[in-house]
């Protein structure tokens, strides 16, 4: 596996495999990699002839308040793995790389990124279409694989792409997930055991709307107070801290809807501890 850390090693790597007319699919990541990242590999792997993956904890998606100085770093294993999963490349930028002085443009956030996530975390979504597009613009790849579990963020991508007719074809991979259901994440190694049974409370809830949806319950409001009902936990069992969001609503517009209809998506967002979770499901 190649180590590329300046903009002309990443920039040869992809334009000298796309001449010769082959295909590179691009697996961008903040690093402290699990099976969930790694599942974006094998995936670009499956659709491409050669995969590059970037690894950099990118600092204009992170608000003044939030995890940025204490966001995982595991530098050396996530390239062990990498290279197990059979990647061609990872690019490793510096920070000064990225921003060097003098940096001031930001890339706007299509509409489908101005709820939720854009309501709780107002400069995140610019932050990542930001360093998304400058990725795009380094490592030419022909395809770009995120994964479902940040919902929202795959639609923003998408949109991005398609209104500044950026020539790469975005791929979605599958949420995976722990055996007992909790969706994988880099901010999961934060959580004390008692919050890891809390934190379950997001796919139990998701879960439940999903068996509702299944049941014929077509009300949003039903599902929401339901799935509210299952976070919040109850006399025997503790709940989440806090609910940034619990809903359900377009799957494509992420705009809200009152009666269940296809394409419906519930998406959530909760504290469990000091630790921000989000998880969704697709209903129908
Ligand atoms: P990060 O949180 O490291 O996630 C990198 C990619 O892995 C994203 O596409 C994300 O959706 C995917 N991913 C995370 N957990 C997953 C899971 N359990 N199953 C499947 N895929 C999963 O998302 C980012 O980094 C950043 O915002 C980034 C796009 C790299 C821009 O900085």
């Amino acid at each position: 596996m190649e180590r590329l850390t300046t903009p002309e090693q990443a920039y040869q790597f992809v334009m000298q495999r796309r001449m010769r007319g082959e295909t590179v699919g691009l697996v961008p990541t903040m690093g402290a990699l699990h099976e969930g990242h790694l599942s974006l590999v094998k995936l670009s792997r499956q659709t491409c002839d050669h995969t590059v993956a970037t690894i950099f904890v990118n600092p204009t998606q992170f608000a003044p308040t939030e995890d940025l100085s204490k966001y995982p770093r595991t530098l050396q294993q996530d390239c062990d793995s990498l290279e197990r999963m059979g990647t061609d490349a990872v690019f490793l930028p510096a920070n000064e790389t990225m921003y060097p002085d003098g940096f001031s443009t930001m890339v706007g956030v299509p509409e489908v990124g101005k709820t939720l996530e854009g309501v709780c975390r107002p400069t995140h979504f610019q932050g990542v279409t930001t360093i998304v597009l400058k990725l795009f613009n380094l490592l030419p790849a022909t395809h770009a694989v995120f994964g479902s579990k940040d919902y929202q963020q795959l639609r923003v991508i998408e949109a991005m792409v398609r209104d500044l007719n950026v020539p790469i074809e975005i791929v979605p991979g599958k949420t995976v997930r722990e055996p007992d259901g909790l969706a994988m994440s880099s901010r999961n190694r934060y959580l004390s055991e008692g919050d890891r049974r809390r934190a379950l409370l997001l796919s139990a809830a998701l879960n439940r709307a999903s068996e509702m949806t299944q049941d014929g319950v077509s009300s949003v409001s039903d599902l929401e107070s339901e799935m509210r009902r299952v976070l919040l936990g109850s006399a025997e069992t503790a709940g989440v801290d806090k609910i940034d969001y619990a809903t359900v609503v377009d799957a494509r517009t992420l705009c809200p809807i009152d009666q269940l209809r296809s394409p419906a998506i519930a998406l959530i967002a909760a504290y469990v501890g000091q630790t921000r979770l989000i998880d969704n499901r697709i209903l129908l």
